[in-house]
């Protein structure tokens, strides 16, 4: 156990975008390449734990060992979430998209007018929609902020009922989408706030899981 801290801890982590379809050829997305998910499941395979890794579209190759679950949408994510409660661990690295087009179009949009207007609707949280269904499971969350990054991540660690959060300012440099590095600061449920300077991205997952470890052996999961 002294390599293998993690040995028989069974670890959900999402990671990558979703992406939302406008027509048969477009859609909605955003910039997570899902280095920073793939980074977390790669480590914690490492270290010992069972890994499913639910995984928005991305171009990078399923870590050694890890389950990998593919899926598109938000809704789709929040499906195989919800279906693979029975961890112990729930990180969610992923960058889901808030809203979708309201209506997809089921031919492709032509082109024609100067302009066009198109309705998005709200997505389910899939963090939120877990809380009643969170036993003693640890739960870690993710907060892109491009501004009043310790505020934001503060209501979503109340909010979304998380042990810890991980803060990126994903306009900092070294920091956020598609890099190789992060630049983080975690803030506790119990109020402690460790900043971090920029690192790979398998450094931060490494830092977060040597938390994770510290919750589960706090609660005597290991
Ligand atoms: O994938 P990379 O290119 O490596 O980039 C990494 C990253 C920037 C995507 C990652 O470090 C990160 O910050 N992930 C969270 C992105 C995000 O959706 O942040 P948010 O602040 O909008 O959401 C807060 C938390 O709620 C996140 O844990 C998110 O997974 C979750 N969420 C968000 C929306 C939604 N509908 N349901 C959710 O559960």
């Amino acid at each position: 156990t002294e390599n293998r801290p993690l040995e028989g801890v069974r670890i959900m982590v999402t990671a990558g975008p979703t992406r939302e379809p406008v027509d048969p050829v477009r859609y909605i997305t955003n910039h997570s390449s899902g280095k920073m998910g793939y980074a977390i499941a790669k480590q914690a395979q490492l270290l010992g734990a069972e890994v499913i890794l639910i995984s928005g579209p991305t171009h990078l190759e399923t870590p050694n060992g890890v389950k990998r679950i593919d899926i598109v949408t938000t809704s789709d994510m929040l499906e195989a979430v919800q279906a693979n409660m029975a961890v112990d661990v729930i990180i969610k690295a992923a960058a889901p998209s808030d809203y979708k087009p309201m209506q997809y179009q089921n031919q492709k949009i032509k082109k024609g007018s100067e302009s066009i207007d198109m309705k998005l609707v709200k997505n389910p949280d899939i963090l939120k929609s877990i809380v009643p269904l969170v036993k003693d499971q640890i739960v870690v969350g993710f907060a892109a902020e491009t501004q009043n990054v310790e505020g934001y991540a503060m209501q979503k660690l109340q909010e979304k009922k998380l042990d810890f959060i991980v803060a990126n300012d994903v306009t900092a440099e070294g920091a956020g989408f598609d890099k190789d590095t992060n630049i983080v600061t975690i803030f506790e449920a119990n109020g402690t706030k460790s900043s971090y300077e920029c690192l790979r991205k398998d450094v931060v997952a490494g830092i977060i899981l040597d938390k994770v470890i510290e919750y589960l052996k706090k609660q005597q999961t290991i």
